[in-house]
């Protein structure tokens, strides 16, 4: 297992662009294979989780070619019963996403994954797709999960938890239901679903908080995407143009969807010098370029919308308010406790190893700035983001960080340490 190896840096500089959006990524090859045709997906993210994704849709007899790593060219229409469980790595996204898919096919499949995915709770996928007439089990609520596809009816679902992964699995299950499906969300999950099926021809009908899939026949048209750069994988760069003294960045072509950065505003409030320069539009998603300029920061609170808007970059956001005055705290974010891992019980117990002062609350965490922070040894547990929010912590701290199980981090930000290291990080 690989370590990265993190020193305190001086200024961070100059331009880069980052790996696509890993969301974004995965919905090109699951919404590809089921368009009529031959999609189109640019600067496709080639790393561990998308690449599961690409080898799951496979196994459903689509062709996928691949010119370079990042140009796919998706060739979609009916998908065959697979001859093996499709394995869906360290991915939700693709899980719960290919569940919906699946449960209004002909054939009978299986879902599985990783030690780690197989710990992630999918009952709240299984439950409502059972309620569209789904034929399902699961293992106590996880993975894996047997599919016997069957003709789907349209149900009005009112999710519990803003989830854009279950949104976007009702939504493609819709696809194969007998009358419109109707999702009503209690906060503004990411739409890239309803964005990318809107491109394809689907009649979906967002206002406010509902969204409708009006025609569920529709035949869906293949699209040419160019997919933007991951405003989740922007976030590590960000924070750390903002708390390395003097440093002076540009992000180019990153992905700004506002469901998406929640970071922003928040960051915003804490008094961050950020500007958002070069608009522009690719197949219905906003793309920007962010200038990044290091900020004295100040501490804020963070819970509700803002919360579901930034819910993969808290643990980068814990990074940036143990260097703001004053408290910072985070709250309403109980979700994180089952990502890749408990974001909260692992951010606070690695942070806490180089000096931060953090404390742990049920549904998020209060932390005390600035703190001067020690280098330490710590570890990514297995979690991409952790691994890379501790990496970005170290570029503040004294002396050395190290970051055991690194590896993960190519699941979502492959070339993670080099790009870091242009910008002029300390980084091995
Ligand atoms: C994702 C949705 C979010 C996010 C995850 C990617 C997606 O998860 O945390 O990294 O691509 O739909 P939830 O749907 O569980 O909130």
């Amino acid at each position: 297992m690989g370590t990265l190896t993190v020193r305190r840096s001086g200024p961070l500089e100059g331009e880069t662009i980052l790996p696509g959006d890993k969301s974004l990524s995965h919905r090109a090859l699951i919404l590809g294979a089921l368009a009529q045709g031959r999609s189109i997906a640019r600067g496709w993210l080639d790393g561990g989780d998308t690449r599961a994704t690409l080898e799951a849709v496979e196994a459903l007899g689509v062709e996928i070619a691949r010119d370079g790593a990042s140009r796919l060219s998706i060739h979609g229409g009916a998908l065959e019963a697979p001859d093996r469980a499709c394995d869906c790595g360290n991915a939700g996204t693709a899980m719960r996403l290919l569940a919906g898919v699946l449960a209004g096919q002909s054939f009978e499949s299986t879902l599985d994954g990783s030690d780690q995915l197989r710990q992630r709770p999918m009952r709240r996928v299984t439950e409502p797709l059972r309620r569209m007439g789904a034929q399902i089990e699961d293992n106590d609520g996880r993975a894996p999960i047997r599919i016997r596809g069957s003709r789907l009816h349209g149900v009005v679902h009112r999710l519990e938890i803003a989830s854009a992964q279950v949104k976007s699995a009702l939504l493609l299950a819709g696809l194969h239901a007998d009358g419109p499906t109707t999702i009503i969300e209690p906060g503004p999950s990411r739409d890239h679903t309803e964005r990318l099926l809107t491109v394809m021809g689907a009649e979906l009908v967002p206002e406010g908080r509902v969204i409708r899939l009006v025609d569920p026949d529709v035949e869906l048209q293949p699209f040419d995407l160019t997919i933007p750069g991951d405003f989740s994988s922007a976030a590590f760069p960000i924070v750390a143009s903002l708390i390395v003294p003097r440093s002076d960045v540009r992000l180019r072509a990153v992905g700004i969807n506002p469901t998406r950065t929640g970071l922003l505003d928040v960051l915003g409030r804490m008094q961050a010098d950020v500007d958002v320069q070069d608009l522009s539009d690719e197949s219905g998603e906003p793309v920007g370029s962010l200038r990044l300029r290091a900020s004295g920061l100040e501490g804020t609170l963070i819970e509700g919308d803002d919360v579901v808007r930034a819910i993969d970059e808290l643990p980068v956001l814990a990074v940036a308010a143990t260097q703001a005055e004053g408290v910072t705290v985070v709250r309403d974010a109980a979700e994180l406790r089952v990502k890749e891992t408990d974001r909260i019980g692992l951010l606070v117990l690695e942070l806490r190893k180089l000096g931060a002062r953090i404390e742990e609350q049920p549904d998020g965490f209060i932390i005390e700035g600035p703190a001067k922070l020690e280098g330490a040894r710590l570890d990514s547990h297995g979690d991409h983001r952790l691994g890379m929010a501790l990496a970005v912590a170290g570029l503040v701290a004294e002396g050395d960080t190290v970051i055991e199980n690194a590896d993960c981090i190519s699941d979502s930000f492959p070339g993670f340490g080099r790009t870091l290291a242009l910008l002029g990080a300390e980084v091995r």
